[in-house]
């Protein structure tokens, strides 16, 4: 027993939450969007009660005691060690990948990643004018109930060949794929983007969800090179308080991802995030996300053994990091979309469509709830595919 409760669930209707409240039926359980049902770390809930108490709410300033968290955190934790003056602060991960990709790709030219991948990603391609060039992830079977993905090096490389790619996109660890990748495939991705003159953004938001026995590598500690976004948003449950991190080494290219936030005067953070991210990489936040973590671990297995037994034609991929399992269901039908909708109106149960991120055919759970949650959710979702 970690002391931190998990289990009793926290009713999240009528809280304007985007997961919850975004539909009219409230029966349904929702195991789609990503973030948890569960109240954030207790150090971090004090912080801000004391923050909310204080009553005056003005412009924020970003002061020395957060960066000091940050890079603390990042070097001690991680073996990640930046300077602050590398770090630009902002609203979200994804407002930050498209201000990079605005100051970085120029309008028309191509930007790499690897499908299956979060879906985000096209559009922050898209919305920037320019084209995605795609590197597809390789899907290896690992047995008779599980596959996981490997990088296509080859793919990797030819696309990276074309001229007209200037970024490439990495999810490390990956969502949807669930895999946290090793320092050899993270060197490889290195050594092929830096040969053919290619800058790599990695976005490491999911990079405390690690699973037992596997370790998060920070890919700037490869390639000092990169463009790495963090937050603690998915780990701490804080996606709604807007804070997360650029680190960018290069003074010129963190100059001209600066004005490309700043081109719409959105460059302001609110209170709240500061004041969480601090709490979040603490002591005591450490100790939270430990016990989240060991949580985690026992709903995935929760759910391995649950559809194993129940839905034997569903392979699922294995998850080395993140609480979004992957799971395989074209032996029932390729229109995941429509799959989704069914489960969504039929069955109850809110999941995401494959075709989200690039891959009809899959779904993606969410199993970042209590576990009696998670057994519901579970018991529709198979209660409806046995019958299909
Ligand atoms: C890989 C990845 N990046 C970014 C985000 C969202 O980032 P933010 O809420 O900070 O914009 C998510 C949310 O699920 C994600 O999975």
């Amino acid at each position: 027993m970690s002391g931190f409760d998990f289990d009793t669930p926290v009713d999240r209707h009528a809280s304007g939450s985007y997961k919850w409240d975004d539909t009219p039926d409230s029966k349904i359980i929702p195991m789609w969007v990503a973030d948890m049902d569960f109240r954030t770390a207790p150090v971090v809930i004090e912080a801000l009660r004391k923050r909310v108490e204080h009553g005056v709410f003005g412009y924020t300033l970003v002061d020395d005691s957060y960066y000091d968290s940050l890079t603390t955190w990042f070097n001690t934790r991680h073996g990640y060690r930046f300077d602050r003056k590398q770090v630009i602060y902002t609203s979200g991960v994804v407002p930050a990948l498209s201000a990079i990709i605005k100051a970085l790709a120029p309008e028309g030219s191509k930007v790499a990643l690897q499908t299956p991948v979060y879906n985000c990603f096209f559009s922050s391609v898209r919305n920037n004018g320019c084209i995605i060039a795609d590197a597809p992830l390789k899907r290896v079977d690992t047995g008779a109930e599980a596959f996981t993905y490997l990088m296509d090096f080859d793919a990797l490389e030819r696309v990276c060949s074309d001229e007209n790619v200037k970024l490439m996109l990495l999810c490390n660890p990956h969502n949807p794929a669930g895999r946290c990748w090793t320092r050899n495939e993270l060197e490889k991705v290195a050594e092929i983007t830096h040969r053919h003159g290619v800058r790599v953004v990695s976005d490491e938001i999911h990079c405390e969800l690690t699973m037992p026995g596997h370790r998060y590598i920070p890919y700037a500690t490869v390639d000092p090179e990169a463009i790495v976004c963090v937050s603690p948003s998915k780990a701490f449950n804080t996606a709604g308080l807007q804070i997360a991190n650029i680190i960018c080494p290069d003074a010129d290219i963190r100059k001209a991802v600066d004005k490309a936030i700043n081109i719409n005067e959105v460059c302001d953070v609110n209170p709240f995030g500061p004041v969480a991210l601090k709490a979040s990489y603490s002591n005591e936040g450490k100790e939270w996300l430990e016990a989240l973590k060991k949580y985690l671990w026992h709903n995935w297995v929760y759910l391995k053994e649950t559809l194993n037994r129940r839905l034997p034609k569903c392979k699922i991929a294995v998850l080395e990091a993140t609480y979004l399992p992957w799971i395989d269901v074209s032996s029932i039908t390729d229109n995941s979309s429509l799959l989704e909708q069914k489960l969504k109106q039929e069955a109850k149960v809110w999941i995401n469509s494959g075709d989200m991120y690039g891959q009809k055919g899959y779904i993606r759970i969410n199993i970042a709830c209590p576990r009696s949650s998670l057994a519901e959710g579970l018991d529709r979702l198979c209660n409806y595919l046995e019958k299909l």
